[in-house]
């Protein structure tokens, strides 16, 4: 069975196909209205969400299907102790499709392995965010025309924000891109994500601390909120929270065809007056956001058996040479929370005896 719970779960081709349709549905969205009648979409967001839960709730209501769900956990059997599995395991009884958002990573991993109708990964932690991808996705595509030999700079909180993370995991497939990396040495990307899909794929890729230094260079400027919620400490929050504010001056030293991008919220790192600038289109962005998810709950559904419920569990998404053992140090991780999971551990690639765990690929030594 299809789910997304990473943008690498589609290819290329799969992903050119679902800008296909978004555009073939943005153009002619009544031939698209009754498309998914009588199928039930559920939204379960255990953390906050406007945009990605409303736009794949507007997305089912526009394909001619129906929703449910939750949108703060404390309203859900979550508040007594119930664990992910048991809760998908119930509700992918009552629907055809589930989206979901979790601030632990991994979670959807374990959804993917205890529902019976595909699931779709609306943001797991600081991990990955694939459908906010495929949105930035389709907005390059319509804003610069190709996907092809782009430079983006990337600015703010690299470490995490899944934004960034899914968005060079999706552009390191594309040719001629060039990668700036622009944050604080504290909020730098992670540095086995970028041996992976950077340096490791011979990207070329600079790293910076300053916005008005990089600015002049790129095709994309994609900006950041500081991610409060996942600092360990507000004082450190406090001190880096201002690192990078986008202001009409900034955007003086752009190039004219340089384009603005954000996967929103904002709350300051973009002063308001950049957005009557034509080359702001962050809110486009969310626009497109509709379109990339009707396409993808197509696609899934018509993958899942034309539409209908499966009576056996997902297959399971345990790779051959997942080990058992030991126990993951990541705070951030689903198995600090998930009662008896099993860990595991696959090799990271990189160096003998070097491993990451399954659920939040954080770097484990044994
Ligand atoms: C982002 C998210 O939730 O990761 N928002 C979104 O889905 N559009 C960005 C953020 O919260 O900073």
């Amino acid at each position: 069975m299809g789910h997304l719970l990473n943008i690498l779960d589609l290819s290329v081709e799969e992903i050119d196909q679902l800008i296909a349709t978004a555009d073939a549905i943005m153009e002619n969205p009544e031939d698209y209205q009754n498309a998914c009648q009588n199928k039930i979409l559920a939204t379960l967001f255990f953390e906050p969400s406007t945009r990605t839960r409303l736009s794949f709730e507007s997305a089912m209501l526009g394909l001619g299907g129906r929703v449910l769900g939750f949108s703060d956990s404390s309203s859900s059997s979550a508040r007594k102790g119930e664990s992910v599995a048991d809760t998908i395991a119930v509700v992918s009884a009552y629907a055809d499709i589930i989206a979901m958002r979790h601030p632990k990573e991994g979670a959807p991993l374990i959804a993917a392995n205890h529902t019976r109708v595909p699931i779709i990964n609306g943001g797991d932690g600081g991990h990955w965010h694939p459908t906010q991808t495929l949105t930035d996705l389709l907005t390059i595509r319509h804003e610069k025309g190709r996907l092809e030999g782009l430079t983006i700079g990337l600015c703010g909180d690299l470490k995490f924000g899944r934004t960034v993370h899914s968005l060079i995991e999706a552009m390191s497939r594309y040719n001629g891109v060039r990668f700036v990396l622009i944050s604080p040495q504290e909020l730098a990307l992670p540095a086995l994500e970028k041996a992976r899909y950077i340096d490791g794929k011979g990207i070329p890729c600079r790293e910076c601390r300053s916005l008005e230094e990089a600015i002049g260079e790129l095709d994309i400027l994609y900006m950041t909120r500081i991610q409060r919620e996942r600092f360990a400490s507000e004082e450190e929050y406090q001190r880096l929270k201002d690192s990078y504010i986008l202001t009409p001056e900034k955007m003086e030293l752009a190039r004219g065809d340089m384009i603005v991008m954000h996967p929103l919220p904002r709350v300051n790192e973009i002063a308001p007056l950049v957005d009557e600038d034509p080359r702001a289109c962050y809110f486009r962005q969310a626009y497109y956001g509709r379109f990339i998810r009707m396409a993808l709950i197509l696609k899934l559904l018509q993958e899942s058996g034309k539409g209908k419920a499966q009576p056996d569990k997902g297959r399971p998404h345990f790779p051959e040479n997942a080990l058992p053992g030991g126990v993951c140090k990541n705070p951030h991780c689903i198995t600090t929370t998930e009662q008896g999971l099993p860990q595991r551990f696959t090799p990271a690639g990189e160096g003998e005896g070097e491993y990451r765990c399954l659920y939040c690929e954080a770097e484990y030594t044994p």
